[in-house]
């Protein structure tokens, strides 16, 4: 038990530099960056740093593949046989890159494993099978004319991810590309860049030409920005903080790309008193939780109905002292550590500004050990709608529980916010959760339920959440140009 534990917790580290047309390379500069393991804060390896030039060159690779290359000619329905292979190698090495996860983010083993691979499989599957359906119309119009409608591959896309679910956002975004029968130039988060290299690896194996997928690990204002600017690139895809979207979508104006944007969130959780009370709170501490509270779709604003309130707080209270923070390569813990010190002072920042703007701190709110990145999970009550804790993202193992009393109301407060990503309903009376999916202004709705993904269901966000949707047909369409033609009948 103890050597396959250590096998585990050391899952090898094999790629470290910039995959650019099909080689890896040092960065021009020559330059490196450390990965840390946030359970340890231990340096894991160094990475290459990319800037502008090595994201030229992946430019330069990406648009040869995608003009000139196997992938311009080849048939769409190989392109998803590639993307299915690709999927195949990730389920053969799923137990090493969940390792791999665990490693570089510090995220539980349990959730890598069980969660984060195979859904990034589940997601390049689903594109696969999209490869070859990507159909245009016949379409009526006036005169002697037939014309049709093609779509089409948008280009080069650069796509920038964060740290949060490292994998999984690498599938989110190459499965519809891969699809579409774009190319690609990534920017893996500077936190957690190995499954992504991994991955390249992968797709390179599976027989995805060189070139039609390139990876630059580096930071944001340096490689990040020169994709962002690079006239070469025609969509940028982003993930991330809502402040460096903003940032994007000025810097991406000048060569007019296609943007779009999964950004955070600050969604609302409604229990209301006629709930199946046991699910309710289970998915009240699930939906906030999960992944360390890092999640785009954290359910942040648990609003409960007056009747129930107190009954929920000491049920979530009694769960959260028996949450199990520690060494997330123990196959019983439920929370590790936050993913950088960043993340993890931010954290405890908003526990100070909770118990500043008058909120009742019920649990947690400290450090846990004194090695790694770890916080007990919090929970705040007496919240009002206007505090610090109520209205911004903390990323973190934070929930914040707000009062309310009638339907009217949670729908008006439930709006109060300029995010609009995810919001949940917890009740039997379905006319009542039906009328709050209608009007709330969310890209998500769950009831009865949190955080339930598919391939297939678009997600993203409504007001300063997004800009597009991911997953489905929907993402899909964001990789493609509808290309119009008309012919002459006579
Ligand atoms: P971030 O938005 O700065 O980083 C996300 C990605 O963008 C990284 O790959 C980063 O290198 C890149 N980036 C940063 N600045 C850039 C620029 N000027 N041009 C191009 N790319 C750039 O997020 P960060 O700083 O890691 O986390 C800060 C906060 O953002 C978190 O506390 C959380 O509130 C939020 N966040 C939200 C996520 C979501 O899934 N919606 C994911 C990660 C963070
Ligand atoms: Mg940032």
């Amino acid at each position: 038990m103890a050597t396959i534990m250590e096998t585990v917790r050391r899952p090898q580290v094999r790629q470290t530099q910039c995959f650019i047309g099909g080689k890896w390379t040092s960065s021009a500069s020559g330059k490196t960056f450390e990965t840390v393991n946030p359970a340890t804060e231990e340096v894991i390896c160094e990475v290459a740093e990319g800037d502008k030039e090595d994201v030229d060159a992946a430019v330069d690779a990406a648009r040869d593949a995608f003009e000139a290359g196997p992938w311009a000619k080849m048939d769409a329905r190989d392109r998803g046989i590639l993307m299915n292979k690709l999927a195949d190698l990730i389920a053969e090495e799923a137990d090493e890159l969940a390792a791999l996860e665990t490693l570089d983010n510090g995220k539980p083993i349990s959730d890598a494993r069980a969660a984060d691979i195979p859904l990034v499989i589940d997601c390049l599957r689903y594109y696969a099978g999209w490869a070859d359906k990507i159909e245009g119309r016949t379409i009526p119009v006036r005169g002697e004319y037939f014309t049709y409608t093609r779509r089409e591959p948008v280009g080069v896309v650069g796509q920038i991810i964060p740290w949060n679910f490292p994998a999984l956002m690498v599938a989110w975004k190459w499965g519809p590309a891969l699809a579409a029968g774009c190319t690609i130039v990534m920017k893996p988060a500077e936190q957690t860049p190995l499954t992504c290299l991994r991955m390249a690896r992968l797709a390179q194996k599976a027989g995805i030409p060189d070139g039609v997928i390139n990876v630059i690990p580096g930071y944001g204002p340096t490689a990040g920005d020169a994709v962002v600017r690079h006239p070469g690139i025609d969509k940028v895809a982003f993930t991330g903080e809502l402040a460096t979207a903003k940032i994007i979508q000025r810097n991406a104006a000048e060569t007019m790309k296609r943007l779009t944007f999964e950004l955070g969130g600050k969604s609302p959780n409604v229990i209301f008193a006629d709930a199946d009370l046991d699910s309710a709170i289970e998915g009240a501490h699930f939906g906030l939780y999960f992944n360390q509270g890092q999640c785009c779709c954290a359910g942040s604003r648990l609003f409960v109905e007056e009747r129930v309130h107190d009954e929920v707080i000491d049920r979530l209270r009694e769960k959260n002292a028996e949450r199990r923070v520690g060494d997330p390569f123990d196959p019983e813990t439920q929370q590790g550590p936050q993913v950088d010190e960043a993340q993890f002072d931010k954290v405890l920042q908003y526990c100070e500004y909770g118990k500043q703007d008058g909120a009742k701190m019920i649990s947690g709110g400290k450090r846990v050990g004194n090695r790694g990145f770890f916080v007990e999970p919090t929970l705040f009550t007496g919240v009002t709608d206007t505090m610090r804790i109520a209205r911004e993202e903390i990323f973190g193992p934070v929930l914040s529980v707000l009062k309310f009393k009638n339907v009217d109301e949670i729908i008006r407060r439930s709006n109060d916010t300029n995010f609009g990503l995810a919001a949940a309903v917890w009740t039997r009376d379905i006319a009542k959760a039906h009328r709050y999916a209608a009007a709330v202004r969310a890209g998500t709705v769950w009831i009865n339920c949190y955080d339930v993904f598919d391939a297939g269901a678009p997600f993203g966000g409504f007001k300063q959440s997004g800009l597009g949707r991911e997953l489905g047909e929907a993402g899909l369409a964001n990789y493609t140009e509808l290309k119009t033609v008309t012919v002459s009948m006579s």
